[in-house]
């Protein structure tokens, strides 16, 4: 595909060939240093752990255009670490943080005339690892792949920046001791029926309460859950069956740095939702996207507007954005230069 007949100003969340990929494979103990591929496709042995036990893990992270032209990662080394405590838990080799990192510059470089211009979207990269070799007992695989594509990206949830109505789902995506924190396979094959119900009904996705008691919200679809109160709180789940996400632990450290909220991770009781004036789904993909209402049985709850976006929302999206694309000066260390 060339990128002349990609629309900038109607991207969405869709696959599309990409220049190069990277590629590296984990044989006799060690990663080689990896190669960058045109072909999208990988030929693997019919046994490989991750098609049938689920041995694989991945990540999800944005490469963003600059106003000048300089392209931003943000937070890579979070990914890295968060992609080697999938592995461990999965009984697969952990990536070396530096490895991990210069694969995703050389696939944001390889693919640069991919990346949406500066405010239009983002290069989302998919780093990921799998079990591959022959076997078929139950038990971690002979080899292992890392490989990173890339694809521009716009809003994942349609209309982006605005209030959007989430479902709460009777299932459950991950258990109380499982592998709820990991980013693996799993966890998202589990939460395909109930997405795809919610979606249905005509919600944006579902919302995930605690595995354990039924009684507290964890997360919403593949995104974080946060919600302000009246008291200048910003409250998101403590759990060990959530995903701890990357722009959740940024917006933890905004909203108290920068907005002066104070901080909390605890329960979010589903029968006491009354104590929000805002809330929202947070994550990689989803960005901030307001929650407007949350159906729990029969019931609407509505947050700010069904309509329109409440202002602390509004303030932690653009101290976000504005530090991913450069426009705002972040911690230190948040935002990696390619090139
Ligand atoms: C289940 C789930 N929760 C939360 C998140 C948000 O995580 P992050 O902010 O690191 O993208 C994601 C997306 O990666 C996710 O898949």
């Amino acid at each position: 595909m060339s990128n002349e007949s990609i629309n900038w100003d109607k991207l969405g969340f869709d696959y599309i060939k990409t220049d190069k990929r990277y590629l590296s494979y984990f044989r006799n103990g060690e990663w080689d240093k990896g190669t960058l591929t045109e072909d999208n496709q990988l030929h693997i042995s019919e046994g490989s752990t991750a098609l049938h036990y689920g041995q694989q893990c991945f990540e999800g992270m944005k490469a963003y255009r600059c106003k000048d032209g300089s392209i931003n990662l943000f937070r890579p080394d979070q990914n890295a670490l968060r992609m080697q405590r999938s592995c461990d838990r999965l009984l697969m080799p952990q990536v070396p943080t530096e490895q991990f990192i210069d694969a995703c510059k050389q696939v944001v470089k390889a693919n640069e005339r991919f990346i949406p211009p500066y405010g239009k979207g983002a290069l989302y990269l998919r780093p990921f690892v799998i079990g591959v070799g022959d076997n078929i007992g139950v038990r971690t695989a002979p080899e292992f792949i890392f490989s990173i594509f890339a694809i521009p990206v716009g809003s994942y949830f349609k209309g982006g920046m605005t209030p959007h109505k989430f479902l709460i789902s009777d299932y459950d995506r991950a258990a109380p001791q499982g592998t709820g924190a990991a980013k693996v396979g799993g966890n998202y094959a589990a939460s395909l029926q109930p997405g795809y119900k919610a979606k249905q009904a005509g919600f944006a996705d579902c919302i995930y309460l605690d595995p354990l008691t039924h009684t507290k919200i964890e997360e919403v679809g593949s995104a974080n859950f946060f919600g302000i109160t009246a008291n200048n709180e910003f409250i998101t789940p403590k759990s060990a069956s959530v995903l701890p996400g990357i722009t959740r632990l940024s917006l933890m450290e905004l909203a108290q740095s920068r907005l002066g909220l104070k901080v909390i991770e605890g329960d979010v009781l589903i029968n006491n939702l009354d104590r929000f004036v805002e809330a929202g789904a947070c994550g990689t993909a989803a960005v901030i996207t307001p929650i407007g209402g949350i159906q729990y049985g029969d019931k609407l709850h509505v947050f700010y507007s069904e309509s329109e976006v409440g202002p602390v929302t509004q303030k932690l999206y653009n101290e976000l954005t504005g530090i991913q694309s450069g426009d705002i000066e972040g911690p230190a260390g948040w935002v990696v230069k390619v090139a």
